[in-house]
């Protein structure tokens, strides 16, 4: 295969490859660049000149940095940026979903896979979300109690202040409480997600309360104030994880859940536990890539299809074949993902042989070098797209800490029900289970055995916080996306490796394919005419022009030449990235 590809190779330098994406990135950068400052010490250093952040808002990366002015360290900063999103961002994430942090230790060189995910309640048997006919009840699997699992995200704030921050969570939790007392401006995309889930949400009479208090939908420019969130996280605060697990707010999640017709019990909810992992760790091409392991499908999809591309050298490739190649690679791990992914505290996972070189070899041998495999000729069923809620954020600190963390309530304001008095949106995550076997999920994605429900697992997930690191540079990186967080985040690790700037990784087209659909997306400006019909020849499909995806946060620290700098997506136009220089 690898022979038969080369002589094609050439006809791209790695430059060229570099100024293509670059004169393509200005296509999404309509937004000015949102603060994004590199910002350089004079001379190199063992440690990063500041702390950068960036993220999907620019008051959770301002919170960040409040909290480094005041001695925070980046596990801090993580706490305050990952609950003011919770805030200013209920359409993506919040203290009633879940989420995922990967952190660098830099006192003791010590990874960590901060495991934040939802679990399910015991009631949530896979029975529970079937109609009388037997098909699977979409209502109750994305709407409403049922749809929700245990939250994790609280129990992580209080995990990092107690065990990886200097500061106490009551100090870390401070902007985002003032955040949510005194209210945010609404912006386009929170009023529009609003919008496209408003009839789920007024079912609810604790959303009604907190979105239609003034008796009108939030609307773009207005403020939106969540005195109840704030008092929620004022008690997080004050007391940790029984500040929202037990007491007062417990008890108020508990009795909406049963109002609405749901189940869950006060040991489920008092019982919810954070798991420490160790992260995925993979070599591509001189960088050492720290990522997620299960329960995300994100470190073992990386792992395939990264090890898979290492049999050709992508930069000389022509665009068509690059895709081709990048295309097949994408395929074939997905369909492993559908049929072996799970939690792995309830399903036996073989991890060994997924992430090995000789299996990623065994995969690329398959691949023809200018003809597509048909999906459906790979063993195993068909599995479409996800969508683009979800939230990430990167910080690097002066220590030289690192956070990578993606927070999620699943689909567009979660389960669309907000808990009476706590401000606390619930999240619809249960949808990330394969609910009926085979049966696509609300993004079209499906599963087996491996991702059923069960009483206490973890649903699996797309989610990939990563780090990357060569001789040089540090990188912290991740997105939203569903099921193309994972190729989105491979996409900006082979563009870093091309050389590109943080900024512009973060704006650089995108492609996409997942098994099933049999199909490659591309954004407008990812493919040209020419190269769409030569993929169309060697038997792609391609969706080329569909609208953007994804919402990628990133930061680097380039050890050689002493700077930090941070790229934030431009297709998000109230993300931001920042550096704060230490004195
Ligand atoms: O964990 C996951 O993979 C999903 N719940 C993430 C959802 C997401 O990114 C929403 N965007 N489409």
């Amino acid at each position: 295969m690898r022979k038969a590809l080369r002589p094609r190779a050439g006809l791209m330098s790695p430059w060229l490859l570099a100024a293509l994406l670059l004169i393509a990135a200005p296509a999404y950068c309509e937004a000015p660049a949102k603060g994004m400052k590199p910002a350089a010490a004079k001379t190199a250093a063992a440690h990063p000149p500041g702390t950068a952040i960036a993220s999907a808002h620019s008051l959770s990366t301002q919170a960040g940095l409040e909290i480094v002015r005041q001695g925070g360290n980046a596990f801090d900063a993580a706490i305050a940026v990952s609950a003011a999103l919770s805030v200013v961002e209920p359409i993506s994430s919040g203290i009633g979903g879940g989420g995922f942090f990967l952190l660098h230790d830099a006192k003791t060189g010590r990874d960590v896979f901060l495991d934040a995910r939802e679990t399910a309640p015991a009631a949530a048997t896979p029975a529970a979300y079937l109609d009388d006919k037997g098909e699977l009840n979409r209502d109750r699997a994305t709407n409403g109690p049922w749809s929700a699992g245990i939250p994790g995200l609280p129990a992580a704030l209080a995990h990092l202040a107690q065990k990886y921050g200097k500061l106490p969570l009551k100090t870390s939790l401070a902007p985002a409480i003032r955040i949510a007392r005194e209210g945010f401006q609404v912006y386009p995309r929170l009023e529009k997600g609003y919008g496209s889930r408003r009839e789920v949400m007024e079912r609810y009479r604790g959303t009604r309360e907190v979105f239609l208090a003034d008796g009108n939908p939030p609307k773009a420019g207005e403020i939106l104030k969540q005195p109840d969130l704030a008092r929620t996280l004022e008690l997080l605060a004050a007391k940790g994880f029984d500040g929202f697990y037990r007491g007062d707010v417990g008890a108020k999640l508990l009795a909406a859940v049963k109002e609405e017709g749901g189940q869950w019990t006060p040991e489920e909810l008092s019982g919810y536990k954070v798991v420490e992992r160790e992260p995925l760790r993979l070599k591509y091409r001189g960088w050492d890539i720290v990522t997620a392991p299960p329960p995300s499908s994100g470190g073992v999809a990386f792992a395939e299809i990264l090890q898979m591309l290492e049999g050709w050298d992508l930069a000389k490739l022509d665009p068509a074949h690059r895709t081709h190649i990048l295309a097949e690679a994408m395929r074939r791990a997905y369909r492993d993902r559908t049929i072996y992914l799970g939690d792995p505290d309830f399903v036996k996972i073989p991890l060994r042989r997924l992430t090995s070189a000789d299996y990623a070899a065994g995969l690329r041998a398959t691949i023809h070098p200018d003809k597509a495999t048909p999906s459906d000729l790979l063993p195993g069923q068909p599995a479409p797209l996800e969508d683009d809620e979800t939230t990430h954020f990167s910080i690097i600190d002066a220590q030289g800490n690192r956070v990578s963390a993606t927070q999620t309530v699943n689909l567009l304001y979660g389960s669309g029900m907000v808990a009476p008095g706590t401000g606390v949106l619930l999240n619809n995550e249960m949808d990330d289970f394969a609910l009926r076997p085979g049966t696509p999920n609300a993004f079209g994605v499906m599963g087996f055995a491996a991702n059923a429900p069960e009483p206490g697992k973890r649903m699996l997930s797309s989610m990939t916080p990563s780090f990357m690191e060569s001789k040089d540079k540090v990188i912290a990186l991740g997105a939203p996306g569903g099921s193309r967080i994972i190729t989105q985040v491979l996409l900006a690790v082979l563009a870093y490796d091309a050389g590109l700037a943080p900024q512009q990784v973060a704006a650089q087209p995108r492609i996409h394919h997942q098994w099933m659909p049999d199909v490659i997306s591309a954004e407008a400006g990812a493919l040209d005419a020419d190269t769409v019909a030569k993929l169309q020849a060697m038997g792609h499909k391609v969706n080329a022009g569909e609208s953007t995806w994804g919402n990628l946060q990133t930061v680097m620290w380039d050890k050689a030449a002493g700077t930090l700098s941070g790229g934030t997506d431009p297709r998000n136009p109230v993300g931001q990235a920042d550096v704060l220089l230490t004195p």
